[in-house]
């Protein structure tokens, strides 16, 4: 099934010059970019991104994060787009995720990721429409 789903690459990817890299990766892969764009979110927008976890213990950590820096918004489309991606980007602790993942290959963090990927469709659809209040 062709589908779509929305990548952020995180303030450390954006840091340390992993754009080109990640975006190569899916396009590589037989994806195709529908949308690419730099923002840099407030603490408000990151609450309600994020709102889903806003009882753990991680979330002031994750919100100081995610507004450390610019990050940048990828829409792709594809077979299976929501399942694959989420199998390229690799586990969300990086020290666990495997070599020859986004974060097996670029993190070395739980928190600091290097990337998002929409979870399903849902997902997808309100991060998209947060993030195009923005
Ligand atoms: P992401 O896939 O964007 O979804 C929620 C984010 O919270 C996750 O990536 C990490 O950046 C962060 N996160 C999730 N679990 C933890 C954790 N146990 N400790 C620290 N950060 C976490």
């Amino acid at each position: 099934m062709t589908d779509k789903t929305l990548i952020l690459i995180k303030p450390d990817g954006v840091k340390k010059r992993h754009i080109g890299d990640i975006i190569s990766r899916f396009e590589e892969r037989g994806f195709n970019i529908l949308h690419v764009r730099m923002l840099t979110m407030n603490s408000d927008q990151a609450s309600d991104f994020y709102s889903i976890h806003k009882e753990k213990p991680f979330f002031s950590e994750l919100i100081d994060y995610i507004t450390s820096g610019p990050i940048v918004q990828v829409v792709l489309e594809g077979n299976s787009a929501i399942e694959v991606v989420r199998q390229m980007v690799g586990a969300t602790n990086s020290l666990k995720a495997a070599s020859g993942t986004i974060r097996g290959d670029f993190g070395l963090s739980h928190t600091e990721n290097v990337i998002h990927a929409s979870d399903s469709v849902d997902s997808f659809e309100r991060e998209f429409n947060i993030l195009s209040n923005i």
